[in-house]
């Protein structure tokens, strides 16, 4: 019950490097993913142009990727699986990525990711596609790809058998069972250039920890990200209780 991703892009290789990264490696041998990229160009017209993207209609900077590409492209490469899947559009003017959405993806048992380069799709590929259109963060990549792989690498980690039990990530900031920042961290040396590791790390005592370690996590998130604690309705007990 892996994911199986598509990516469609311009730049297929922009991905090289990242597919054979240690962690993705492991996963994609193991067969809990399955990462398939389609190079946009292959849908293009005809040689030598072989055009994909277009000038504006009513003028204005830059090109926009052509509707009757894309959507070709986009259907062909559902057909290609086992099942159409979610399409996923990336675009600074969709709805923002968070850990939330990386839990639902997960989920799926295929995501197409559809790059924009350029000034981004004709809006026709986004009426006719209804493609789910998600945005990293407010600023302005080059393209989709670098979103992409931060997508692929969220949902990635949180797979069943892709990270083993040492790097757990169930206690991660943002995942569903905490929408903390997590507390600080140390290992040895106990002293640094007269820094010290707090002493209550040092003690074991596992409940002081544990409340220490508590603390920690709301007066960061208090001080760094106070907009966290303002969603706090869907939260366990355990992590509203001295939030003052
Ligand atoms: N393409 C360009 N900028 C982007 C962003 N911030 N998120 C997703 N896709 C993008």
């Amino acid at each position: 019950d892996g994911v199986r991703f598509d990516v469609i892009t311009l730049f297929p290789a922009i991905f090289d490097g990242y597919l054979t990264q240690s962690l993705l490696e492991k996963a994609i041998k193991k067969g809990l993913v399955d990462i398939q990229r389609h190079d946009m160009r292959d849908w293009a017209g005809k040689a030598p142009h072989r055009k994909v993207d277009d000038r504006p209609f009513g003028g204005g900077p830059g090109m926009l990727l052509q509707v009757d590409v894309t959507v070709p492209c986009v259907e062909d490469v559902q057909k290609m699986g086992p099942s159409p899947g979610k399409v996923i559009m990336l675009t600074p003017q969709g709805k923002r990525f968070d850990q939330q959405m990386a839990e639902e993806f997960a989920l799926c048992d295929r995501l197409v990711l559809m790059c924009g380069r350029y000034e981004g799709f004709d809006q026709r590929v986004t009426d006719i596609l209804q493609p789910t259109e998600v945005s990293i963060g407010d600023f302005i990549l080059n393209g989709g790809e670098v979103a992409a792989m931060t997508i692929v690498d969220s949902v990635v980690r949180l797979l069943p058998g892709v990270l083993g039990d040492e790097n757990s990530n169930i206690d991660d900031s943002f995942s569903s069972g905490n929408r903390l920042l997590e507390f600080p961290q140390y290992t040895r040396p106990r002293e640094y250039r007269g820094h010290q590791v707090p002493e209550v790390l040092l003690g074991g005592n596992h409940q002081a920890i544990a409340k220490w370690r508590s603390e920690q996590s709301q007066l960061r998130t208090q001080q760094r990200r106070s907009d966290l604690l303002e969603k706090q309705t869907d939260l366990p007990a355990s992590q509203t209780d001295d939030l003052g």
